[in-house]
């Protein structure tokens, strides 16, 4: 693993701050100082500032996302976000994201791995969206948002949308495009009052309060593993990684 998502991993500092680490020559690998490009093997001892650093193991969180709150690791404007929320030993970022106003379902975590793949549209898992629209969605509509509707980014994929009652619908896609909810409402010309996501595959917010969190069960994260392992994985992007540079 390349140096800079070993100290994120560990705990220490968004991969950006852990460039800026090793640049300033603080890390050191097995008592050599650390280069940008510098790839850590298992048994490598890694050092800030000449203390050894532990790594830390992977941690799975499920937050009930309040509204309010920003889906960022960290925010320029200085709003709250996801990550202040979760107050956990290990530095997990979230999965995709949830606009401020959204509530409900959002997994973070440090593994990039599982993260890299539930974001891989080969493997989107299912959403559960309970949507509430100014205005009332006809049968019609409600076709056309299963059929796939026109975004300025593509046609939607095949979803399911069901009528909870008047103005509340229950919507269930696989892809995960920015703001996509809300643009297929407007698609079919409603707008959406208000969007809590019920789901993310198999994670419900269930007995989690709004600002609440916990750890996810071992089997859950084997389930979410499973969902996204039916077939090969996708090819890993690792920004600079040259093919002959070891693993
Ligand atoms: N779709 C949206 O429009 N907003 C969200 O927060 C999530 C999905």
């Amino acid at each position: 693993m390349r140096l800079n998502a070993w100290l994120a991993r560990a705990g220490v500092a968004s991969r950006r701050k852990a460039d800026e680490l090793i640049k300033a020559g603080r890390v050191t690998v097995n008592g050599e100082v650390g280069q940008l490009n510098t790839f850590v093997q298992k048994t490598d001892e890694v050092s800030l500032d000449g203390e050894p650093l532990a790594k830390q193991g992977l941690a799975y969180v499920l937050l009930h996302k309040p509204a309010g709150v920003v889906t960022t690791a960290s925010d320029p404007q200085g709003r709250r976000t996801v990550v202040d929320l979760v107050d956990h030993p290990s530095r997990v970022v979230p999965v995709g994201r949830l606009d401020a106003d959204t509530t409900g379902a959002l997994l973070l975590t440090n593994d990039g791995e599982l993260s890299h793949h539930l974001a891989h549209p080969k493997y989107e898992v299912d959403k559960v969206y309970e949507v509430e629209t100014w205005t009332q969605p006809n049968d019609a509509e409600l076709e056309r948002l299963r059929t796939g509707v026109q975004l300025d980014d593509g046609p939607t994929s095949p979803a399911d949308a069901r009528r909870l009652a008047g103005a509340r619908i229950e919507l269930t896609i696989h892809e995960g495009r920015n703001r996509q909810v809300k643009r297929m409402f407007e698609a079919v010309g409603h707008r959406v009052k208000a969007l809590h996501r019920s789901r993310y595959g198999p994670l419900t917010v269930e007995g989690l309060e709004p600002g609440q969190w916990r750890e996810l069960e071992p089997s859950e994260v084997e389930r979410l593993r499973l969902a996204t392992t039916r077939d090969s994985p996708p090819p890993r992007r690792e920004p600079g990684r040259a093919g002959s540079e070891p693993a």
